[in-house]
């Protein structure tokens, strides 16, 4: 893929307001693993994001490490990616308050992440909810980040990312930033809730059995399977069959996700089957690679000092990438330095 003569580098970021779930590894975690091979990356815990919500600070550190051991217990290595907290980064916010003044009100109000989590109190929510995606797009152009992968439900605030680039660089004349790629690959980059397959799984759906936590432990996973939502049909031979049965579709996708087959496959492998079946196939594959991680994870928030270091040592490498950057851009828009 052409990065226009940019260095290829990846980064991503999840927000720590606890409830790490699957959708966040099948649709993000498990991606940015496979990646660090081949890219330079850098996986950012984003508390400056979480906060545009209320988030009480007594919880919000222990959510904060919670997302760095699930990031370290999915396989991210603290060695090789660079792993840290966005709030030890000044420069994050120095270049989101820029492109608060480059992003258009426009495009913001086009945002249908704020309309979902406004909802109908729109008067009532903070003003950094509003220009989150600003804040967003500083994360990954501060340190010309050529690819970012996510899951589905962040296409859009990318494509912001991608104007705001392209509109820094017009504007100011300049060549700073590079054209961001999008990676949503594989069968988990959209899990839906376990109660309603219309909704995304998400950590702040209020209901426990709308999502499989990273640290449920296995009597609970087992419980949330079973009373997971499906339907009376048996599962048919192809995928496409599963149209209009969102509960059918997601349960089989989250098993094709953890086998590393595709729907169709599956599908094949169970054909003519009811969810009897199926639920006890699929708690055997979900607990066979979720209770590692939430092992590790534990073993992990066991010792907070350690991801406290993790995240200090990543904040330093993060800062010396970021800094460069920052300069030139506060060049390039006039600031006396
Ligand atoms: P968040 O939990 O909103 O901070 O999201 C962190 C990462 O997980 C982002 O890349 C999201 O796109 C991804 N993600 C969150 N929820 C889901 C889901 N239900 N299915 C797939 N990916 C998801
Ligand atoms: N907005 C993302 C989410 O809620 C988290 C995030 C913040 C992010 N900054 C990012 C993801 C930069 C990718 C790149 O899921």
């Amino acid at each position: 893929m052409s990065t226009g003569g940019f260095k290829n580098r990846v980064f991503s970021g999840a927000q720590p307001s606890g409830n790490m779930h699957l959708g966040n590894y099948l649709g993000a975690f498990r991606n940015w693993v496979l990646l660090q091979e081949e890219y330079e990356c850098l996986y950012c815990v984003v508390d400056m994001h979480a906060i545009t919500q209320w988030q009480d600070p007594a919880d919000l550190a222990a959510s904060t490490r919670e997302a760095a051991a699930a990031y370290i217990a999915s396989g991210v290595d603290p060695k090789v990616s660079i792993l840290y907290n966005q709030s030890q980064v000044a420069a994050h916010a120095e270049l989101a308050w820029i492109f608060n003044c480059v992003a258009r009100l426009g495009w913001l109000n086009r945002m249908t992440q704020f309309k979902d989590k406004a909802g109908k109190n729109s008067e009532q929510v903070s003003t950094g909810l509003f220009v989150y995606p600003n804040l967003m797009a500083a994360d990954i152009l501060l340190y010309k980040a050529t690819h970012v992968p996510v899951g589905e439900d962040q296409k859009q605030h990318l494509e912001l990312t991608r104007d705001i680039a392209q509109k820094f660089n017009h504007d100011f004349e300049c060549d700073i930033f590079p054209d961001v790629q999008p990676i949503i690959q594989g069968e988990g980059t959209r899990i839906m809730s376990l109660r309603d397959g219309l909704k995304k799984m998400s950590k702040s759906d209020p209901s426990h059995y709308s999502r499989i936590n990273l640290n449920d432990d296995t009597d609970t996973l087992m419980k949330k399977i079973r009373k997971a939502k499906t339907d009376a049909e048996l599962l048919p031979a192809t995928a496409k069959e599963l149209a209009g049965r969102p509960e059918a579709q997601n349960l089989v996708s989250i098993f094709a996700a953890l086998a590393g087959q595709t729907s169709d496959q599956v599908c094949t492998s169970f054909e003519g089957k009811g969810f009897g079946d199926f639920k006890k196939a699929l708690t055997e594959i979900i607990v066979d690679k979720v209770a590692p991680i939430t092992e590790e994870m534990l073993k992990l928030q066991a010792d907070p000092s350690y991801i406290d270091e993790i995240l200090r040592f990543g904040a330093e490498r993060a800062r010396a990438i970021a800094e460069p950057i920052l300069n030139e851009v506060k060049q390039v828009v006039g600031y006396i330095r």
